[in-house]
């Protein structure tokens, strides 16, 4: 079925509040195309996954970002890198996303994913343990174009906007692609 405008939940995957990983998710908020809407999905509330908790009952802020995932058509994950990895609180968030009942809401959706360091590499390996993930989780990630902002520091300005040119060109390609992805998948 068509879609006319497409609802897209992006996660950042740093929980600091002058983060660049953050200031990149509002970068690709500002660069969406106009057929797309892209809100924030908060997981900083979640509890560290334990299944005792989860037999307890599912918590109130899982099953919110659940619900924001369900009814969105397509996700961006915006992973910061640490110790060569996505980060703990990322990580946690999928865990908790990925043992939602009866279904999880990554399964067959179209993903993105992008991310800053302040290293050279720009988070590449984090956003392939993301994608290694995302086989688990049977999600769609698209391929191209890789997002990795490597010397972040460098890029945004004091007030958090993304100042350099090729990587804005970038995420706005990254939506543009990712829009085409999921309509190709609700088709
Ligand atoms: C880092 N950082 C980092 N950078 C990198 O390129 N590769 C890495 O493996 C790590 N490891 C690492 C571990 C820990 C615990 C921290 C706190 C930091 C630096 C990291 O890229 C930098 O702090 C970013 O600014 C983090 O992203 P946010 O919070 O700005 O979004």
């Amino acid at each position: 079925m068509a879609i006319d405008t497409l609802r897209v939940v992006g996660i950042s995957g740093s929980l600091r509040k002058a983060s660049f990983n953050t200031m990149a998710l509002k970068a690709a908020i500002e660069l969406a195309p106009a057929d797309m809407s892209v809100e924030i999905g908060e997981i900083g509330d979640l509890p560290l996954y334990n299944s005792d908790i989860q037999q307890a009952g599912y918590p109130a802020s899982a099953q919110r970002l659940v619900d924001q995932l369900a009814k969105a058509d397509a996700i961006l994950l915006v992973t910061p890198e640490y110790n060569y990895s996505t980060t703990g609180a990322l990580k946690n968030a999928i865990d908790w996303i990925s043992r939602a009942q009866p279904s999880h809401p990554i399964n067959g959706k179209a993903v993105a994913i992008m991310g800053a360091s302040m290293g050279m590499l720009g988070t590449a390996r984090a956003q392939y343990q993301l994608r290694q993930m995302l086989v688990y989780l049977n999600g769609n990630p698209i391929n191209k174009p890789e997002v990795m902002i490597a010397q972040a520091q460098n890029k945004f300005d004091a007030d958090g906007k993304l100042t350099d040119q090729p990587t804005r060109d970038l995420i706005a390609q990254m939506m543009v692609n990712l829009g085409a992805f999921a309509r190709q998948l609700k088709k």
